[in-house]
């Protein structure tokens, strides 16, 4: 391998090449290609693991072949996401009749949950005479939603309720919420760490709510949970909150293996309390693969290697060493938090206190030349990335910003980033700083 091949390697852009090169120097010059992409331990933006075990990481790559949807021809791989879905199962309070799947990530999985609730629904709804033709059935959430839910109302023609969030209910209005709910309705999804802030919606008020309203009306009502980031943080650190199976109503969760499962990206998991809340027309068999045995999923041929990995999680930290590390996170966050909080310029609209997320937005009336874009744009220059984006509509005239904490940011890190935030602030005092007008959001939030 020469110097030349950081120079002279060219790359099929739009067509292939009609002769084949070297294996090394391939990889070298895809290698060299994407070194500059960004460091993804300073990508403050993204809630999806950036480091794992290099052991597991072996065991990922020597198993990255198995087709996950393969049951016959892997029964252990199988069986290992059953485990799976048994410990979640267990964490989540629900221990008999349930069901449940890997997925791609949570978005596949809130599909697979909308569709089962919007199934229940006709099939209730039906056997009540109501005309299901007669209006599109319509699913009740807080305007603060992933966007996996509005493709969820597009895909499945849907209609999303959205309760707004506003200044004094930064989560689910749990007092408006039924407003929202009527003989259309398919489910109320409730989300355990709002994408925009990482506050939880009151599952366990809404779970009141939901059965008062089932009884007055003789109803059906029931309770997705979106905990793409709390569902497999919040057992961990704070076991006493009920979010979860233990509430009546909660039909269904979903979580990302790749968050807070600690998983790089590529795994998700729903589970359902009961086999009555997964319709029997979206469990499919199929037989061409050698035996048949009954599946749940949106996608077909995937890795199974992400199923592996979270089961490595699992086996070798178990359940102390999700507390310890999942402790720890939190405890960076909230110090990223009190520091941010002491430079008395910022409203604060999450310490890091029920997920690792520390949020917040400029105070009013400080007469500064400058705003959260250009505070991101700064962090950028020192590696950070850590977006600012307006709230959702209601609140989009404040403009947040978020970081989100993973067991890959340590204290050490962390202080350093605080330097760094400082330093900017003082750059930004003192120089003359011209953002675009139309600038919106700063980095991909998701
Ligand atoms: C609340 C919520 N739901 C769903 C998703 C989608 O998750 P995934 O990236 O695992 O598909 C996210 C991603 O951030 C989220 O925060």
């Amino acid at each position: 391998m020469s110097y030349e091949i950081f120079t002279n390697q060219v790359f099929p852009e739009e067509e292939l090449f009609d002769d084949s090169i070297e294996p090394d120097i391939a990889y070298e010059a895809i290698k060299s290609y994407l070194i500059d992409e960004g460091n993804s331990r300073q990508n403050l933006a993204t809630f999806c693991q950036t480091y794992m075990d290099e052991r597991v990481v072996k065991l990922m790559s020597e198993t990255l072949a198995k087709n996950a949807i393969d049951k016959s021809e892997y029964p252990r791989t199988a069986q290992i996401e059953s485990y799976c879905v048994n410990i979640l199962a267990d964490l989540w309070y629900t221990k008999e009749d349930f069901i449940g799947t890997s997925t791609v990530g949570s978005s596949e999985a809130c599909m697979l949950g909308g569709m089962a609730m919007k199934f229940r629904w006709r099939k209730l709804a039906k056997e009540k005479g109501i005309d299901v033709l007669k209006q599109k059935p319509n699913l009740v959430i807080s305007s603060g939603y992933q966007v996996c839910w509005e493709k969820f109302g597009v895909y499945w023609d849907v209609e999303l309720r959205e309760v707004p969030i506003d200044s004094k209910h930064l989560s689910m209005d749990t007092d408006r919420v039924l407003d929202y709910v009527d003989e259309y309705t398919i489910g109320i999804v409730g989300i355990l760490g709002i994408t925009y802030t990482g506050k939880f919606d009151d599952i366990e008020k809404l779970d009141q709510k939901v059965e008062r309203y089932n009884k007055e009306n003789n109803a059906n009502l029931v309770i997705h949970i979106d905990g793409a980031s709390g569902a497999m943080f919040t057992p961990f650190v704070d076991p006493e909150l009920k979010w979860d199976f233990r509430l009546k109503n909660v039909v269904s969760i979903n979580t990302s293996g790749h968050k807070y499962g600690l998983v790089y990206p590529g795994i998700g998991w729903i589970l359902w309390r009961d086999k009555e809340y997964l319709p029997e027309e979206l469990i499919f068999d199929v037989s061409y693969l050698g035996g048949t045995v009954p599946t749940i999923a949106i996608n077909f041929s995937r890795s199974a290697s992400q199923i592996i990995a979270q089961y490595y999680n699992f086996l070798q930290l178990g359940r102390k060493g999700y507390e310890e590390i999942h402790g720890t996170t939190r405890e960076v966050a909230m110090y990223l938090a009190r520091e941010v909080e002491k430079l008395d310029l910022f409203d604060m609209y999450n310490d890091g206190d029920n997920i690792p997320i520390v949020c917040y937005s400029l105070k009013e009336n400080l007469n500064l030349n400058w705003n959260l874009y250009d505070l991101s744009d700064r962090l950028l220059m020192k590696g950070w990335q850590i977006p600012a984006y307006p709230l959702p509509v209601n609140m989009d005239n404040v403009i947040i910003q978020r970081m989100v904490c993973r067991a890959d940011l340590s204290q050490p890190m962390a202080e350093e980033m605080i330097g760094d935030l400082k330093e900017a602030i003082k750059e930004l005092n003192e120089h003359k700083v011209i953002s675009p007008k139309d600038k919106k959001v700063q980095g991909f939030i998701h």
